[in-house]
C-alpha cells in the first residue's frame, strides 16, 4: 500500500517490524478509507444542496415530506455493519496485543525515571535506553517507574503501553525483521520528555546469543533477589519455609489464590506480591497474623522487581524458558498458565484494595 511506504521524508508509517504492526496498519487504513468515504460526499451535498435549493423567492412554503422506511433503514443498516466491523477489528487487534502469552521465550524487566528506561534481561544483563532481542521470538516486558508516569513506546512494533508509579504493566510483541528501532517515551513526563527514548535492536538469535555472552551478567534478576531476601532485608527469618516460621511459605504461591483476612481474595500475580512488600496490612493473609513490617521506602523499584523474580522463581516461574540453566518450559506449564496476562496488571479484586496505587506517588 502506497501509505505504508518505509522511507518516505516524513517517517508517517515506520517500518512494520512485528507480527501485529500489519494488523494495526489495516485497521488505521480502513478507518481512513471509511472517513474519506463520508467526508466527500457530505462536503460535495453541502454545496451542491446550497446552490440548488438557495432562497429564490421570499417566504416560499416547501413541499410537504413524509417519511421513508426504505430509507431509514438502509442509512441504520449501513452504518451500523460499519461501525460494528471497526468495533470487532479493533477488539482483534486489542486482544492480540494486550493479552500477553503464556509461554514468552523472554522476559525483559524494565523500570521508567526521569529521563531514561533501565531494562534488565532474565539472565542479568543491563541496559540503559537500549533493548535487545531476538528475532521470531516473543519478548515479555514488566514494567514499572521510579518517578512519574512514562510510556514505553516502540512505533515499527506498533505497540506501547503506559508505565505507572505503584503499578506492574506489560507489553509484549514478536519482532518480525532485524534491525534498529525507535524507542520513544510516549507520556509527557516533565523537561527532557522527549530526550527519553533509544533503540530496540533486533538481532538473529546466533547474533542475540553472541551479545549476551558478550556481555556481563552480573547477577540474575532472581540471584539479586534471593540475595535480598536471604541476607539483605532478612526476609528468609520469617518466610523460609519452616514450621516455625511466623510468615507465609512462599514456594508454589505464584498463581494460587489466596483469602483475605475480613474477606476478599485475589489471585498471587507480579502486582500481588508488590504490594505485599509494601503495604503488607493492606492485605493481611486467613491465618497470618498482621505483624509483618512494610519495606516501603527501603526498597528500590529495580530491588521490587527482583524480589518479584525470586518469588516467582519458587514457584517455577522464570520466564527464561530458552535459557540453558534454567528448569525446562515443560515443568513450568502449569503455573505459568496461571502468570496474568492483562496489560492492566491483573487481578481486578485488587485494584480496588490497593492503597499504594498511584496515589503514592508525589511527583506528578
Ligand atoms: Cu518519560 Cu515522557
Amino acid at each position: 500500500m502506497v501509505i505504508m511506504q518505509t522511507n518516505s521524508w516524513v517517517p508517517l508509517f515506520p517500518d512494520q517490524a512485528s507480527t501485529f504492526a500489519w494488523q494495526v496498519d489495516l485497521l488505521y487504513a480502513y478507518l481512513i478509507i471509511v472517513s474519506i468515504a463520508f467526508t466527500i460526499p457530505i462536503v460535495v451535498a453541502i454545496f451542491y444542496f446550497g446552490l440548488r435549493y438557495r432562497e429564490k423567492e421570499k417566504y416560499a412554503t416547501p413541499d410537504e415530506m413524509h417519511g421513508s422506511i426504505m430509507l431509514e433503514t438502509v442509512w441504520s443498516i449501513i452504518p451500523f455493519v460499519i461501525s460494528m466491523t471497526i468495533f470487532l477489528g479493533g477488539a482483534y487487534v486489542y486482544y492480540n496485543q494486550y493479552r500477553i502469552p503464556d509461554d514468552p521465550a523472554m522476559e525483559v524487566y524494565v523500570v521508567g525515571k526521569q529521563w531514561m528506561w533501565k531494562l534488565q534481561h532474565s539472565t542479568g544483563q543491563r541496559e540503559i535506553n537500549e533493548l535487545h532481542v531476538p528475532v521470531g521470538r516473543k519478548v515479555k516486558l514488566t514494567m514499572t517507574t521510579e518517578d512519574v508516569l512514562h510510556d514505553f513506546s516502540i512505533p515499527a512494533f506498533r505497540t506501547k503501553a503506559d508505565v505507572v508509579p505503584g503499578r506492574y504493566t506489560y507489553l509484549w510483541f514478536e519482532a518480525t525483521k532485524p534491525g534498529k528501532y525507535h524507542l520513544f517515551c510516549a507520556e509527557y513526563c516533565g523537561l527532557n520528555h522527549s530526550g527519553m527514548g533509544g533503540w530496540v535492536y533486533v538481532m538473529e538469535q546466533r547474533d542475540f546469543d553472541n551479545w549476551l555472552s558478550g556481555n556481563v551478567s552480573g547477577q540474575t534478576p532472581v540471584e539479586q533477589g534471593r540475595d535480598l531476601f536471604e541476607n539483605k532485608l532478612g526476609c528468609a527469618s520469617c518466610h523460609a519455609g519452616g514450621p516455625q516460621q511466623r510468615g507465609a511459605k512462599l514456594e508454589g504461591i505464584f498463581g494460587k489464590e489466596v483469602k483475605f483476612v475480613g474477606g476478599g481474595s485475589a489471585t498471587v500475580n507480579e502486582e500481588y506480591i508488590r504490594n505485599s512488600i509494601l503495604n503488607p496490612s493492606s492485605q493481611v493473609v486467613e491465618g497470618f497474623q498482621p505483624i509483618m513490617p512494610t519495606f516501603k521506602g527501603q526498597v528500590t523499584e529495580e530491588q521490587l522487581v527482583s524480589l518479584v523474580a525470586y518469588i516467582k522463581s519458587l514457584s517455577g516461574v522464570t520466564g527464561t524458558t530458552s535459557t540453558p540453566g534454567t528448569p525446562p518450559a515443560a515443568s513450568n506449564s502449569a503455573s505459568n498458565s496461571a502468570t496474568p496476562s492483562r496489560a492492566d496488571g491483573g487481578n481486578a479484586n485488587m485494584q480496588g484494595s490497593n492503597p499504594n496505587a498511584p496515589a503514592a506517588n508525589s511527583n506528578r
